[in-house]
């Protein structure tokens, strides 16, 4: 009986210990790093032609010692704070973003940021594994204090954004989960980003406009390939803080972005195979916080890229084949009406 007893005991309480057990650096996060990050971040070496490789930043990810170390700026890694570990931060940027890492192909899973996230969370034990021989590194200075920490400006702008913001609508934010995938850009702050991946055709103006009830705390909306028109624009306006938006591939055009030309935070917009014209660019011209704007395949012509590239000399618009990395392998079946 007791024998049973016990056994039902196990049967009930294996998944949670399963679930509880710590990540293990070599096995599950050097693989990732190994084939995704260390093409770049590793010790010099000479290529082909006999020139030195340095790895990017002054960041090498192939020893503990490095790791810990930084990069050229600092710290890229706090053991216990994923927040403050640019190593981690830099792989959950929006994909169109020009800081992602890695820097080259498609950005990591989820299963695999969020694998970096619980190994730092739990101290980023490195196991036995030390890698290349690298600086000595004493308990001290592992755990450098958070100020510290050379956030990017993209962070920075979230965290300011963020400190104005209650995290309230939590009822609305509810019911919109129900379509949208809703995250938070930073763990420590109130601002989300939301996309609708694989519910594109479903995903009009009305679904769009669940997010109005908490519509201030929106940093990142990508609604490429939705079925959203430029009456969109009228939930969009309401969106604040919002820093990036990604309208590809929709039925969006200029009466829309007339209207959100207010957005004073917006930093990047994908308006990729959209129907905006010179008419529409228009509005975009006094946009100074632009920093990224995607236009290829949209219906503008070269004087009007020309003349928005004039009226925002600190932005980059790319009207070029030059697509944010990644745009290729997440279209691979573009529907167009
Ligand atoms: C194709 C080359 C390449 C790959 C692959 C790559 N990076 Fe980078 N990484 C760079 C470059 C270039 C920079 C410098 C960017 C800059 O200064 O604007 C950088 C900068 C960084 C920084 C910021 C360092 C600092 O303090 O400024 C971190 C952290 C980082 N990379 C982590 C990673 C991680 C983690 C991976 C793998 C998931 C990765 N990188 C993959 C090229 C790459």
């Amino acid at each position: 009986m007791r024998t049973l007893r016990s056994l039902i005991l196990l049967l009930f309480l294996s998944p949670a210990v399963v679930a509880q057990e710590r990540v293990d650096f070599e096995a599950e996060v050097l693989p990732i790093l190994e084939k995704r990050c260390l093409s770049c971040h590793r010790a010099p070496y000479e290529d082909s032609t006999g020139r030195t490789k340095n790895p990017k930043a002054g960041l090498r990810l192939d020893s503990r010692g490095w790791m810990l170390h930084g990069s050229d700026t600092g710290a890229v890694l706090v053991p216990g704070q994923p927040d403050k570990s640019l190593m981690y931060q830099l792989t959950v940027l929006p994909d169109d973003d020009a800081d992602i890492m890695p820097a080259k192909g498609k950005p990591l899973t989820k299963a695999q940021t969020d694998l970096l996230q619980r190994w730092i969370s739990e101290g980023a034990d490195f196991g036995a594994w030390t890698g290349r021989p690298g600086p000595e590194v004493t308990e001290q200075e592992e755990t450098p204090a958070p100020t510290s920490s050379p956030l990017p400006a993209k962070l920075a702008v979230w965290k300011a954004l963020g400190e104005g913001v209650r995290p309230a609508g939590e009822s609305a934010l509810t019911k919109a989960r129900r379509n949208a995938q809703i995250r938070l850009v930073l763990p420590d702050g109130p601002l989300l980003r939301v996309e609708y991946l694989s519910f594109e055709a479903d995903t009009d103006d009305d679904v769009v406009a669940e997010l109005t009830g908490f519509a201030d705390r929106i940093a990142v909306l990508r609604l490429a390939r939705a079925q959203v028109s430029d009456a969109v624009a009228a939930t969009i306006v309401r969106m604040k803080n919002l820093t990036h938006l990604d309208l590809r591939e929709t039925e969006f055009g200029d009466a829309g972005l007339n209207k959100i030309r207010g957005l004073s935070e917006l930093r990047s917009v994908n308006l990729f195979e959209t129907n905006v014209s010179d008419r529409g660019l228009r509005a975009l011209e006094k946009m100074e916080s632009l920093q990224d704007v995607y236009l290829f395949g949209s219906n503008v012509t070269d004087e009007g890229v020309a003349r928005l590239r004039e009226h925002l000399p600190n932005a980059k618009v790319r009207y070029e084949l030059e697509l944010p990395e990644g745009i290729l392998e997440t279209t691979p079946n573009r529907r167009r009406r």
